[in-house]
């Protein structure tokens, strides 16, 4: 698994062209994923949430637009380049939506997956996308999650790349090694940190064996289910 500091570093360099790349680099689906998780948070009807691994925040504002009821809404990342983009985005989106009153209730705070800031079941629900892959030590952080999450009652949400439809992997795989470093350089002129995205999507256990270490880690009704021909999967767990 990634050495978290090489991870830290990696993320705070390309920052600044984080969510460009990833709109290109996806064909746009991640505005897809993204509310496919938020729509499940709203489902909950929780009044903590908290995000990790939030990155520039989209999913966070992606659940305080989507949520029925009032929420506080955490976002959580150790990398404070991408934090603060975080913060600039929610500035922005103040002054210019007309949600914005939902976004009373968001903040961002520095912090660490394997070792949350949190007390024992405290939070409703949690969600991480595109963030378990890159931990050091994923059966920690599963473990970490389900200590602050409420019980019983408390549901996490992983939003994860996973390994596609049999007939689409030759291409998949083929755009992972030789297009998608060719789009990340042009985009943020930081190819090596796209050469790391193909390698640990590739690597990157399937459903099934992710379903079972999130089982391993003390969470009852696991489920998963596969978006875009299965790219991606959304994964629910709760603790009973
Ligand atoms: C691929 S980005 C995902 C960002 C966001 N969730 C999204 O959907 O775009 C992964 C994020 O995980 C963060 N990260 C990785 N390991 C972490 C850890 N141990 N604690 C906190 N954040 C971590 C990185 O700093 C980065 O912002």
């Amino acid at each position: 698994m990634p050495e978290a500091s090489a991870v830290n570093k990696m993320f705070a360099g390309i920052a600044g062209r984080y969510d460009l790349a990833n709109h290109l680099l996806s064909g746009g689906l991640d505005f897809y994923w993204r509310r496919k998780l938020a729509r499940e948070v709203s489902r909950c009807r929780p009044k903590v949430v908290v995000d990790l691994a939030t990155g520039s925040g989209d999913v966070v504002f992606s659940i305080a637009k989507t949520l029925k009821n009032p929420a506080a809404i955490t976002g959580l990342d150790f990398c404070p380049p991408m934090l603060e983009k975080a913060v600039e985005k929610k500035r922005h989106l103040e002054k210019t939506k007309k949600w914005a009153s939902r976004l009373e209730q968001v903040n961002f705070i520095q912090g660490d997956c394997l070792n949350l800031p949190f007390s024992d079941g405290q939070v409703d629900v949690l969600t991480i996308a595109f963030g378990l892959r890159n931990l050091e030590d994923r059966a920690r952080g599963l473990r970490e999650m389900r200590r602050v999450l409420r019980k019983p009652g408390g549901v996490l949400l992983v939003l994860e790349f996973s390994q596609p439809a049999t007939l689409l992997r030759p291409f998949y795989f083929f755009y992972l090694r030789y297009l998608l470093p060719v789009i990340a350089r042009l985009a943020t002129g930081q190819p090596e940190a796209y050469h790391y995205l193909g390698e640990t999507i590739g690597k990157f256990p399937p459903r099934e064996t992710l379903t079972a270490e999130i089982r391993a880690a003390g969470f009852d009704k696991v489920d998963s289910v596969g978006l875009s021909c299965s790219i991606v999967a959304l994964h629910q767990a709760e603790v009973l």
